[in-house]
């Protein structure tokens, strides 16, 4: 880690570049088999999911196409409602098509909840999750997740499309938010 890393908030790393790019490579083996013979639609959850999502997709050898969702959660009085709000909707018809919802991680799983049920009733052939990171201990809501990259600890982390306030998403690693940054919960 460089000082200047150090210094703009970059803590302990939990995933470097090498095994998450590893994992990655096993995900998109596990989907390509999966989803054999069939047309594959990879929804994206702005913005976090952008960079796991570009290296996904260049693991998979099923034809597949890409579409992005933006949504909001509501403040923290409300989030137990799991109630989210659209900000950019699909492009794309989902009907009768094989959607996988790709997400950089699972906190409380209210927001992937909600978009669930949002593109449940638009009546795809199959809907599922891949998931780069997921904090178990942290889950309010079941969410039933197909793929999976990482479990890890109730912490705050940053990098591989993770943000602070809108920043380090471009860290090519997962690292913990260093604990002089971290917001009293
Ligand atoms: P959930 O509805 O609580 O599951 O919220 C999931 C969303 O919260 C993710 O898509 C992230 O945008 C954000 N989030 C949760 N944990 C972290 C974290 O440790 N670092 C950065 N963003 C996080
Ligand atoms: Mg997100």
């Amino acid at each position: 880690m460089t000082q200047t890393e150090l210094a703009s908030g970059v803590g302990e790393v939990l995933i470097e570049e090498q095994a998450l790019q590893a994992r990655i490579g096993e995900l998109g083996a596990d989907i390509s088999a999966d989803y054999a013979g069939r047309d594959l639609l990879l929804v994206g959850v702005l913005k976090g999911a952008v960079f796991f999502m570009a290296d996904l997709m260049r693991e998979l050898t099923v034809p597949c196409e890409i579409d992005f969702m933006a949504i909001s959660s509501y403040g923290a009085a409300t989030d137990s409602s799991g109630v989210v709000r659209i900000l950019k909707d699909l492009d794309i018809n989902i009907a009768g098509r094989d959607v996988l919802v790709v997400e950089d991680i699972i906190d409380s799983g209210l927001t992937l909840s909600y978009l669930m049920r949002n593109l449940r009733a638009r009546k795809p052939a199959s809907l599922e999750i891949c998931a780069l990171l997921t904090k178990p201990e942290r889950r309010e809501i079941d969410v039933p997740v197909r793929y999976i990259g990482f479990e890890i600890p109730n912490r705050f982390v940053i990098g591989y499309g993770l943000d602070f306030a809108e920043r380090y998403r471009n860290l090519p690693y997962v690292a913990v938010l260093h604990p002089d940054l971290v917001p009293s919960a």
